[in-house]
C-alpha cells in the first residue's frame, strides 16, 4: 500500500504521486473526454455562475442549475458522459479498491481567479466510500477543516501531481480551494488547475 506522505485534519496527502509524464499522459485522457463532454460553468440555484468550470466522466455527472445540484446521467447539453479514463481508475484501484469502481469523475478547471469555497461532498449515498482527488496544472491552496462548518481549518499548497484522499471520519470534511498561483505550472500551456474528484456515488 502506498503511504500518504501528509496528513491533516485526517485527510491522506499523496505529494508528488504522479511523475511528469504521468501527469501528461493523464491530460491527453482528459482532453478526449472534454472533447466529448465540454467544460460548462454552472450557476448556483440562486443563479450564481461558478468560477470553477466542470464536466464528468462516468455513469453519472455532477451539475447545477436553476433547479439546484444533483448527479444525473447527461451532460447539460444531453450527451451521456464519457467513461473514465482507465489511467484514472488505476489511480483509485491503488489507492481505494480493486473491486469496486468510481461511479463519478468530476473535471474541475480553475482558471486565473477561480476558487471554491469550502464544502462538504455529501451528495453521495455510501459514505463509507473514500473520495480520491488529483491535482493537475498550477498550485492550489487547498483548504481543510472538521466535519462541522466554522471549525478550525489547515491549508496545504497542493501542486501538479498531489493526489487526496478522504475517507474515514474525514469523508464528510469541509473542504475548498481558496486560490490558486496561475502560471505556476507549466504542465497546461495557458494556465489553470484541473482538478479530478472521483467519487463512488449510487
Ligand atoms: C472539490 O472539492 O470539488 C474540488 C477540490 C479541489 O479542487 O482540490
Ligand atoms: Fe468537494
Amino acid at each position: 500500500m502506498i503511504q500518504p506522505s501528509l496528513r491533516m485534519n485526517g485527510i491522506d496527502v499523496f505529494q508528488a504521486l504522479l511523475p511528469p509524464r504521468e501527469q501528461e499522459a493523464l491530460l491527453a485522457d482528459l482532453r478526449f473526454v472534454i472533447r466529448q463532454a465540454p467544460l460548462f460553468r454552472p450557476v448556483t440555484a440562486r443563479g450564481t455562475p461558478m468560477s470553477v468550470r466542470m464536466t464528468s466522466a462516468g455513469r453519472v455527472g455532477w451539475v447545477s442549475d436553476r433547479t439546484g445540484y444533483r448527479y444525473q446521467t447527461m451532460h447539460p447539453d444531453g450527451m451521456a458522459w464519457p467513461a473514465i479514463p482507465d489511467r484514472v481508475l488505476d489511480l483509485w484501484r491503488a489507492l481505494v479498491s480493486e473491486t469496486r469502481k468510481p461511479d463519478c469523475c468530476l473535471i474541475n478547471f480553475y482558471g486565473e481567479g477561480a476558487r471554491m469555497g469550502l464544502h462538504q461532498d455529501r451528495d453521495e449515498a455510501d459514505f463509507s466510500w473514500p473520495v480520491l482527488s488529483v491535482s493537475l496544472g498550477d498550485d492550489g491552496l487547498f483548504r481543510v477543516g472538521g466535519t462541522s462548518r466554522g471549525g478550525k481549518t489547515a491549508s496545504v499548497w497542493l501542486t501538479s501531481g498531489d493526489v487526496i484522499r478522504m475517507g474515514g471520519d474525514a469523508r464528510l470534511a469541509f473542504h475548498g480551494v481558496d486560490r490558486i498561483r496561475f502560471g505556476s505550472s507549466r504542465l497546461l500551456p495557458r494556465g489553470g488547475r484541473i482538478n479530478l474528484t472521483l467519487r463512488v456515488v449510487v
